[in-house]
This record gives structure tokens, sequence and C-alpha cells, in this order.
């Protein structure tokens, strides 16, 4: 899906990256072979935009709250690209933002939503209380309003096909191996808080049990990509 997203744009055109922090999408696209597209990176955090301007030296950097989707910068936009965002985002912001892409008629192409499936292996007892509690706390208001969580995928891809745009949807696992045991350590860290946080006061005694056998330890966190076109 990803070379499909990035076959959309001609060399030297636009892409608008919504909550671009240091520039990931970009360097997926860099890394699937386009290295001559325009960056507009828009994001709330200064010090993340300055690295993702330094890395893509072209790049306009915009500050900016998401909230406002009025106020996003469309003008020359051949397609805004967001990733890890959408589970963050409420209903009434995509559905907001699909009116404004289905105006200009530009694509949108959303990567890396979490979509509420973890496991590890080897499995222990309390993994799937910590991730039902991870899920209710990934839905609650992340500044914008209520987020739509694991949901995200399906209910952005119900909410553009009813605004016309033609949408696709693929699984995006992320699979954390013995080789990214730090990684996957700081993962555990944010995973159980937030299931404390969500009301299972085990989540902190589990992540520390995890942490202690991260160097054996695989986990899948799932991921939804999703595409649309305007038709
Ligand atoms: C989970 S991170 C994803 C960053 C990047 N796209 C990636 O895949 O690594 C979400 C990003 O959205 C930005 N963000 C969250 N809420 C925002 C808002 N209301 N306005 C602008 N940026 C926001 C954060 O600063 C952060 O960089």
């Amino acid at each position: 899906m990803l070379t499909q997203a990035a076959a959309l744009v001609d060399e030297g055109g636009i892409v608008l990256d919504l909550g671009s922090g240091t520039g990931s999408t970009a360097r997926a696209f860099r890394a699937c072979g386009r290295e001559q597209l325009l960056w507009r990176f828009f994001d709330n955090d200064p010090e993340l935009l300055d690295i993702a301007g330094s890395q893509f030296a072209q790049a306009e950097l915009v500050v900016g709250n998401l909230a406002d989707v009025d106020a996003l910068m469309l003008d020359g936009v051949a397609l805004v690209t967001a990733s890890a965002l959408l589970d963050l985002m409420p209903r009434d912001w995509v559905t907001a933002l699909g009116k404004r892409l289905r105006q200009e008629g530009i694509p949108f192409y959303a990567a890396l939503s979490y979509d509420g499936k973890m496991r590890w292996t080897p499995p222990l007892p309390q993994d799937k209380a910590v991730t039902a509690h991870f899920n209710l706390h990934q839905c609650s208001d992340k500044g914008i309003g209520g987020a739509l969580g694991p949901e995200s995928g399906a209910q952005s891809a119900e909410v553009l096909r009813g605004l016309g745009f033609d949408v696709k949807l693929a699984d995006s696992p992320w699979t954390l191996g013995t080789d990214q045991a730090a990684l996957h350590a700081e993962l555990l860290d944010g995973i159980g808080t937030a299931a404390t946080e969500a009301g299972l006061p085990e989540g902190t005694e589990w992540a520390k049990t995890r942490r202690a056998m991260v160097k054996n330890s695989q986990a899948m966190i799932g991921h939804t990509d999703l595409l649309a076109l305007p038709s």
C-alpha cells in the first residue's frame, strides 16, 4: 500500500504529513525510492519538526494544531499522509478532514493505526487484561476529543467511504523481536502505565515482569494501513 500511495505523487510534488513527528512517513517513502518529494511537515511539537527538517532539507515545517482542520494548508498538495496518528483522533476529526480532502480531490494515506491486537511470545496470563485496558486508554481524549483508538482503521474507512472515497485497508503488524529488546522494553512501560491508568493496577507489575524476560520475547502489535482515493 505504501508503494501505491507513493505512486500518487509526481517527482517534486508536495506531500502534507499530519502529525509528522520526526518525519517517519517521509523516511518510509524515501526507503521505497521516493527521494524527490517536497514534504510539508505539520506537528504541534517544534522540536520534532526540527529533527524532521534536518533530514529533509527542502521540507516546509508547520507548527500548528490539527484540531483546526479548516486551517490546514492544502494549496498545491498532491497527497496527505499520516503515520501512527488516526488512532489518536476522534471520528469527527476524520469526518472534517475527509470533507476538506474530498472538496480538493486529494488522496489520503494513513499508515500504522493501532488496531487493538497485541500478542506476546511467550504469553503471560495477564496479557489479555492488559491489552483490554490499554485499548480502553487508547480511546481517551488526546486533546481533540475521544480518540478512535483500536477502531480507527475501520471507522475512518466507514467515514471516508461515506464521503465518496474509494478506501482500502491492510493489516500492517509491527513485530518486535529479540534484537529490539530496548525498544520493546520502552514500549512495555508505556503499555503497562496506560493499562494501570485505565483501571488495571497490575499493569505496572506486568510491565516489570515482561521487561525481565524481554531478551527472550517477541511482541506483535497490530496496525492497519488505509488508503483513500477520491473517486
Ligand atoms: C504517535 S506520534 C506519530 C509521529 C510520526 N508520524 C510517526 O509515525 O513516528 C503522533 C504525532 O502527532 C503529533 N500531534 C498529536 N496531536 C497533535 C495535534 N493536536 N496537533 C498537531 N500535532 C499533534 C505529536 O506531536 C506527534 O508527533
